[in-house]
């Protein structure tokens, strides 16, 4: 069979990260998709520093509307971030009938119900794994494993720079602004890092994880979103004294009232496991009927551990492409079911 062909929007650490993935454990991947995935074109902006990326495996390209409207590609993979240019590339993707992967939880939490709501209508999948918690398979959790749940709440460390700068101002007693710097050199930070540190980045996540738990649309204008930048070492250090973690959570719950979406920092009891998630990695705790407490862990940015999840989607996409459509199950589609589902502001 043909591979399926992927055309790469951005090739900066995730789009770097996913090729060479993709290319390492290309005769694996192959075998779990059913059929041989290839990237087949990739657009950037500075043609010269990706040539030695792409080493002339693939056609590259200095304009993203080429990717999004050549006839031979399936699956378009948006990296380069961003919310207007991105919504209108993606948009004309699928109008164009190709499926989309993306890892731009801004895109998805602002733009995502008109996204979602063209897909739909186009019959293409949109997947979005790699937005939410970087390497850890959360989405499909709480889509697939968790399905059989109500689910009560979710509360998680989503956003790895914040996460990285608490822990080494705690451990190693350093300033703000020095780890920072250290966390933008690493490739964690957005590319404007107030959206980590004012709790931007958490909250596009948290919306995005609400509209799967609760089935609602996305509500990002309506969530209630504290960041870290007013937290000194002071505060830190007397949690720890009162036995306490101070970690920005992610927060989003069902109430009688109405679905709560809200990002601040919080105090956690310093034995819980959740409060010694450290560094840049993320921890996502789900409470579900049936399943009680369940926690996921891992790297939650990076290029590899999100090139982890874009891979998956397009593994997904691949076997369900793949399959007879008269039988295929469109478990990827975002379809809000409670439309009345208000999110409100915590009391
Ligand atoms: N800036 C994000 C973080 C990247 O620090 O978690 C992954 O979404």
């Amino acid at each position: 069979m043909k591979s399926i062909k992927v055309g790469l929007l951005g090739l900066g650490t995730v789009g770097a990260g996913t090729f060479h993935v993709l290319r390492r454990n290309q005769a694996e991947i192959m075998r779990r998709a059913g059929r041989g995935i290839e990237i087949s074109m990739v657009s950037v902006r500075n043609l010269e520093k990706a040539q030695p990326i792409i080493d002339g495996a693939c056609e590259l390209v200095g304009d993203s509307w080429l990717v999004v409207n050549n006839p031979d590609i399936d699956i378009v993979v948006e990296l380069i971030g961003g919310t207007e240019l991105t919504k209108e590339l993606v948009l004309q993707a699928i109008a164009n009938g190709k499926h989309v992967v993306t890892a731009n939880k801004a895109l998805l939490a602002i733009h995502g119900n008109e996204i979602f709501k063209a897909a739909q209508d186009k019959g293409v999948i949109v997947a979005f794994e790699a937005a939410v918690a970087g390497g850890i398979p959360i989405i499909k959790a709480l889509r697939e494993g968790l399905t059989a749940n109500r689910i009560e709440w979710i509360a998680g460390i989503i956003n790895g720079t914040t996460n990285f700068i608490l822990s080494e101002m705690r451990d190693k007693g350093l300033d703000f602004a020095t780890v920072l710097k250290q966390a933008q050199e690493l490739g964690y930070a957005e590319a404007d890092p107030t959206f980590d540190i004012e709790g931007v980045d958490a909250a596009h996540k948290a919306t995005i994880m609400a509209a799967i738990a609760f089935g609602i649309p996305m509500q990002f204008d309506k969530a209630h979103i504290e960041g870290i930048s007013k937290l000194e070492a002071i505060d830190i250090n007397y949690a720890e004294q009162l036995g306490y973690r101070i970690k920005l959570l992610g927060i989003t719950k069902r109430t009688a009232k109405g679905i709560e979406l809200r990002v601040h920092p919080t105090l956690i009891p310093s034995k819980r496991l959740i409060a010694n998630v450290e560094g840049a990695m993320n921890a996502v705790l789900v409470q579900g009927d049936a399943v009680g407490a369940s926690l996921y862990y891992g790297k939650g940015a990076g290029a590899e551990p999100t090139a982890s999840s874009v891979i998956a989607d397009l593994v997904d996409i691949t076997r369900l492409a793949t399959a007879d459509p008269e039988h295929r199950v469109p478990h990827l589609a975002f379809q809000p079911q409670s439309i009345n589902q208000e999110v409100i502001l915590p009391m």
